[in-house]
């Protein structure tokens, strides 16, 4: 019998978040911390050797029913912190969407496990883009509705009449400390006070396109390897988030706390509390920083690759 082991990154937003859901684009980053799962067919279903109900947890449940539900014992390791935009369940989705594929004789193509990660991500809550399964799928760096040459074009994403394309950014391997506030927000609302303010003023509206345009020459500085002008870039948007009204005072705080030993810091993902990150050649100092501040820091690479699949037959 054959059993799956497949490996999936998360993530983290580097530019653009809020300004996205407008059609702005936005980058996410693949990290080395990864979602690990093995899985082989059995006689009943079951999770990390236990009996349980697999069809009790959506995204598995979205994935089983685009295969097969004959019976699987799953075993799972994650190594993305839960619950800090750190892409967590899409990588789980990625991965379990690959293993299945795998054991069914489906597509193993990145771009049909992107989808299929997608449409459970958003069978299970009810919205998101697709920009945090394509990022674990592919690895390395992804934008979302960039315009970009046509061989970093990755795929297409539509949904419910919206389309999102997805282009590929070959990320150098570069250090990020990611700084967690132990504050739990969640993203709607922080979503929804965005598009109050933006329909209400006239300026929010041209944040978001500030936003927009600090995104597409970070896609530039990526491109050339220019991890000053990224830093530069990435403390700006954190500075137009602020003014959105998603920042917190624990985030500015962790990110003022960090600037002095870093190319740039901002929040990271949808803001009100979660994590915020920045990029540094001296992480020692900034998780000093972060810990002395109140923060929960870890150290992260970019320049990863995205799902990865081996089999090995019993
Ligand atoms: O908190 P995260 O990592 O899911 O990021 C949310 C990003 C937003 O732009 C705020 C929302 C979205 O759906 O793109």
């Amino acid at each position: 019998m054959n059993e799956i082991s497949v490996s999936a990154p998360g993530k983290f937003v580097i530019l653009g978040e809020h300004a996205v859901v407008y059609g702005k684009p936005a980058i996410a980053l693949a990290i080395n911390k990864r979602f690990y799962m093995s899985v082989r067919r059995d006689n009943e279903f079951k999770i990390n050797n236990e009996a349980a109900d697999i069809r009790a947890n959506p995204h598995l449940k979205y994935i089983l029913g685009k295969n097969d539900m004959l019976p699987v014992s799953v075993h799972m390791d994650s190594k993305i912190p839960t619950g800090s935009g750190l892409g967590s369940s899409a990588a789980l989705s990625v991965a379990f969407s690959a293993a299945m594929r795998s054991l069914c004789g489906g597509s193993l193509d990145e771009s049909e496990i992107a989808k299929e990660a997608f449409e459970a991500e958003y069978f299970s809550q009810g919205r998101g883009s697709p920009m945090d399964t394509s990022a674990s799928a592919h690895g390395y760096g992804i934008a979302l509705n960039a315009q970009c040459e046509k061989d970093e074009l990755l795929w297409e994403i539509t949904k419910n009449e919206h389309t999102w394309n997805i282009s590929k950014i070959n990320v150098p391997s570069m250090t990020f400390v990611i700084g967690n506030t132990g504050v739990r927000a969640a993203t709607g609302p922080l979503v929804e006070k965005v598009r109050k303010y933006k329909d209400s003023n006239g300026f929010a509206a041209d944040i978001v396109d500030d936003i927009g345009k600090i995104t597409l020459e970070g896609m530039n500085a990526l491109r050339n390897n220019d991890i000053v002008g990224l830093g530069e870039l990435m403390t700006k948007d954190h500075k137009l988030l602020s003014i959105l009204g998603v920042s917190s005072n624990e985030l500015n705080k962790l990110v003022k706390a960090s600037l002095p030993y870093a190319y740039g810091a901002k929040l990271t993902g949808a803001g009100g509390g979660g994590s915020m990150v920045v990029l540094t050649d001296t992480p020692d100092k900034v998780c000093d920083a972060i810990s002395s501040h109140g923060g929960s820091p870890f150290v992260v690479r970019t320049g990863v690759e995205g799902v990865r699949v081996s089999v090995k037959s019993e």
